[in-house]
């Protein structure tokens, strides 16, 4: 079945205060979105890329992987999950979508590769995912520790998520239908009754949010080009 890819890069990225939205800031040498789309263009078990944009983006098609013949573009939506359901519009209904978010450009194909196999294991589908190392808490109105959560089985979703296309499609749509808060792939799924797996992944796939991400991006993108 073929793996396409799906690349929500419709977000203003508001949170990070730039004069564009964060997935084209430059980081060692080209665009956030670039770096990302170099990965998943160059993984041989990627047959296609779709890239859902905001309406009023003029600057994707100045990007060297536009014109890549690998790569469609879609108009994204209002929420990143109506942007992800954009692109599945697309997706052939029998392969399997690797849904990745643009602002996460230090993405590996060890990652990528592991994902992909973790199908024998989870057929239903899967998630790259980090298990928390800090001790969390949880906050009361006043700013103050209202309780210490228990880490022990605690995750940190990351992306790739890893999805059969029609299913995915037909449980975001029915997620959103239900005024479910959306936030990855993986909570559509859970809220139809799925269990999707957890594989785990590298730490230095982190997604840029704030200025600071900026230097750690470069400084993981710097070194994995080493
Ligand atoms: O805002 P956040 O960092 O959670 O966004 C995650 C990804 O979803 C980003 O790549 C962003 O461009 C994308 N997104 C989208 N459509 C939206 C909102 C976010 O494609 N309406």
């Amino acid at each position: 079945q073929a793996v396409v890819a799906i690349v929500p890069a419709a977000g203003i990225g508001s949170r990070m205060g730039a004069d564009r939205p964060k997935q084209y800031l430059e980081v060692c040498g080209q665009s956030i979105l670039g770096h990302t789309l170099d990965k998943l263009l160059s993984h041989p078990h990627i047959s296609h890329v779709i890239v859902a944009l905001h309406p009023n983006d003029n600057i994707f098609n100045t990007l060297p992987q536009a014109a890549h013949p690998k790569l469609t573009t879609v108009l994204g939506g209002g929420e990143r999950a109506d942007s992800v359901l954009a692109a599945l519009q697309i997706a052939p209904e029998h392969s399997w979508a690797l849904v990745h978010d643009a602002a996460r450009p230090c993405l590996t194909a060890t990652d990528i590769d592991k994902l992909l196999a973790s199908r024998v294991q989870f057929p239903q589908g899967a998630i790259l995912a980090m298990p928390v190392r800090d001790t969390m808490k949880r906050a009361n109105k006043q700013g103050e520790i209202s309780a210490t959560v228990c880490r022990d089985n605690l995750w940190h979703a990351l992306t790739p998520q890893l999805f059969p296309a029609a299913r995915l499609k037909d449980y975001l749509n029915a997620a959103m239908a239900a005024g479910v808060v959306v936030t990855d792939e993986a909570s559509a799924m859970e809220w139809a009754g799925i269990s999707p797996g957890l594989v785990s992944g590298r730490a230095d796939n982190i997604k840029v949010t704030h200025p600071d991400d900026l230097g750690l991006a470069e400084l993981f993108l710097m070194r994995a080009a080493k």
